[in-house]
């Protein structure tokens, strides 16, 4: 198998309604991409849902069907990429649990989302331990499926980079088992006498030095040596950094590619906005509603000339036109040559043909519930398994293996 199969990939959404095409554009192309070269993992974030919704549970409950539904219609496949239901795998509230107990209140507090979200959503109580917890649980989301990268959007970087922080936080706590400096020891030794020699030489350069070019050395050392098992490599990696075992690796976000979707009225496409095009409209409600978006203000009578620079619409045609009917655009708005709404109507076909594969797939999932509940429980299950695996190695380390 290849070998970008075994980076895991993993990303979640929170059920708050149906997705747009500012959805589909930002985020979902961008996942059934990754699907076809990573071990993908996509869950529907209830329990976040809950951190800002808890008074409104019915739209919770109708959105996570409806959410998984229109990630199959958009072409995320469940024989590649597992999806599932954050709720259903109990181990994230557990892992969530053990890393509260070190998370700084302080490195909570100063995530930007805690007071922006507070500020956004001032009919809303936030001063709750839930919403103050928000980036743990994020955080165990990401840790207990060990994934290596997060494909996010900008305004989630910060809680990657506090995953990152506690899972550091994490390993140096409780990554050193009481006899670690024995069993890094014995690790080294299985190296064989001359490289073994060859690494304390190198560790004992950059812990007392600092020299990174020695930790570089050492690193692709222990890299190189085939005899020795993953614990042991994992070991004399932590031996020689000082930060004991890696339990839970560190992800790495990964920026999706700021192809801003425009919504109807210029501004960024987005459900609080009102300026959307939801994936399962009608034809004649896209129609409808393209037909209807503002235009240059300047442009009032049908003779007057515009500026397409100045206008909704020509967002939209740097999106789906090519460069002939961008021309023309730009040619017949400012001769008034062509009317409004002569200029829309390659969008407004684009825009149909673009939502008719996806309105149909998503179709045929509404007429089967029973092959979306089974997909669901397929991915819960795979994701469960893995979840399982890494709660036993954190129980271990924490010291909650007695029995
Ligand atoms: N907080 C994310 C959002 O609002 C959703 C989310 C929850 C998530 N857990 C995650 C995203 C883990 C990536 C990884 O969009
Ligand atoms: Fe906008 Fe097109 Fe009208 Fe010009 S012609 S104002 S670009 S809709």
């Amino acid at each position: 198998m290849h070998d970008s199969r075994h980076t895991r990939v993993l990303s979640g959404m929170r059920p708050t309604g149906r997705l747009h095409l500012g959805h589909y554009h930002g985020v979902l192309k961008n996942w059934v991409r990754l699907q076809q070269e990573h071990d993908c993992f996509f869950f529907v974030a209830d329990w976040h849902a809950l951190t800002t919704a808890y008074d409104e549970r019915e739209i919770i409950g109708q959105s996570i069907w409806d959410l998984v539904i229109d990630w199959l219609a958009c072409g995320v496949n469940p024989s590649l990429a597992n999806i599932f239901i954050q709720s259903r795998v109990i181990e994230h509230a557990e892992l969530h649990l053990l890393l509260s107990m070190i998370a700084p209140l302080g490195w909570l507090e100063r995530v930007p989302t805690y007071k922006d979200q507070q500020q956004n959503l001032r009919n809303k109580d936030l001063l709750t331990y839930g919403f103050l917890g928000y980036p743990v649980l994020q955080s165990a989301d990401i840790l207990i499926y060990q994934a290596s990268a997060v494909p996010v959007g900008e305004d989630q970087v910060s809680h990657v980079e506090i995953t990152r922080e506690l899972a550091r936080r994490f390993n140096y706590l409780f990554g050193r088992e009481p006899d670690f400096e024995e069993k890094a020891a014995a690790a080294a030794r299985r190296m064989g006498k001359k490289i073994s020699r060859l690494y304390a030489e190198l560790r004992r350069k950059y812990q007392e030095q600092g020299d990174h070019e020695a930790l570089g050395e050492a690193r692709a050392l222990i890299e190189a040596q085939q005899n020795i098992t993953v614990d042991e490599r994992e070991r004399l990696l932590g031996y020689l950094e000082g930060t004991g075992r890696t339990i839970l690796p560190e992800p790495q976000a990964l920026l999706t590619g700021a192809s801003r979707m425009p919504g109807l009225d210029g501004r960024k496409m987005s459900k609080s906005y009102g300026n959307m095009i939801s994936l399962r409209d009608e034809p004649r409600v896209v129609e409808q509603k393209i037909r209807t978006m503002p235009t240059d203000p300047a442009r009032v009578r049908r003779t007057d000339p515009g500026e397409p620079t100045k206008c909704p619409v020509w967002d939209f045609h740097r999106l789906y036109s090519g460069q002939e009917t961008q021309d023309w655009v730009l040619s017949g708005c400012r001769s008034a040559g062509i009317g409004c709404l002569n200029c829309k109507q390659p969008i407004i076909e684009a825009v149909k043909a673009e939502l008719e594969p996806i309105r149909e797939r998503a179709r045929a999932f509404e007429d089967d519930p029973q092959a979306v509940r089974r997909i669901v429980a397929d991915g819960c299950e795979k994701a469960h398994s893995v979840a399982r695996e890494t709660m036993r190695e954190v129980r271990a380390a924490v010291g909650l293996d007695y029995r």
